[in-house]
């Protein structure tokens, strides 16, 4: 069987993926695909942290400019994290995989709360962590909380799963012109404003050296590419 490239991945999801075809909510069929990808590239040997938006429940942003105030869009939004997050640990769980859910907002009754000396632990064990709530701080984003994340268990990369093959110089999906990049810088991300990741989460991987890999997630089986070492998507380092 393939060996995994990496000791540690922190895999990003955006809520919107767990929707599917679906406009929101959470696409029972699309779970367990994303589950199934995640279950193989497991087998690899690699330690998994997972983070998953909330943009298929709830949009923080969206809802704070229609009037909304924005801490408490956000928070409705990091809620809507800790949904998607129990809806993957069951998915997980049903493929045989070992799972723990901390939260970065206390609610004890559903989750471990996050505290990273465990998280690494359960990480060691072969446990895959699920990391929900976000940072638990309104005015900051999902892909912010992954990199914050992904620094604090020492992952190798950060693994963004897109719904395109990686970074396009422009829109790919408007323009069939548009060319995807194997690798890039993080400083060309930032000045060309290019739609990866947001500015904070992108600063906080440059600072650091974390790399961002960047994939499609609909293409079954990619998680586990990416995870052996398969040049697909773009890397940002
Ligand atoms: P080790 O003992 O290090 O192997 O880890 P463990 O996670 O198996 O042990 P622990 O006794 O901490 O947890 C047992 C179960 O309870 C796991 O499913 C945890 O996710 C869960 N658990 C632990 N702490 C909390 C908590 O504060 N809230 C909730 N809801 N579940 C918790």
């Amino acid at each position: 069987m393939a060996k995994s490239k990496y000791n540690r991945v922190l895999l990003k999801l955006s809520g919107e993926a767990l929707a599917g075809d679906d406009k929101f909510g959470i696409n029972n069929e699309t779970i367990f695909q994303i589950a199934d990808d995640v279950a193989q590239a497991h087998e690899t040997g690699v330690q998994m942290g997972i983070v998953i938006g909330g943009g298929n429940i709830f949009r923080g942003v969206a809802a704070s400019t229609e009037g909304m105030d924005r801490a408490s869009s956000d928070y409705m939004g990091m809620l809507a994290t800790c949904i998607n997050a129990l809806a993957m640990q069951d998915a997980l769980e049903k493929r045989g995989l070992q799972t723990r859910v901390q939260s970065a907002i206390e609610m004890a009754e559903i989750a471990e709360p996050y505290i990273r000396r465990k998280a690494i632990r359960h990480l060691e064990k072969g446990r895959i962590v699920i990391f929900s709530a976000g940072t638990g701080n309104p005015y900051f984003t999902t892909d912010t909380a992954a990199a914050l994340r992904a620094m604090e268990i020492n992952a190798d990369v950060i693994m963004k799963a897109t719904k395109v093959d990686g970074i396009y110089d422009k829109d790919p999906a408007t323009n069939d012109d548009a060319v995807k990049f194997d690798s890039i810088n993080y400083i060309d991300v930032l000045n060309k404003g290019l739609q990866v990741m947001d500015s904070t989460a992108i600063s906080l991987c440059m600072d650091n050296k974390l790399p961002i890999i960047t994939f499609n997630l609909k293409t079954p089986g990619n998680v586990c590419r990416v995870i052996t070492g398969e040049n697909i998507g773009t890397t940002v380092s």
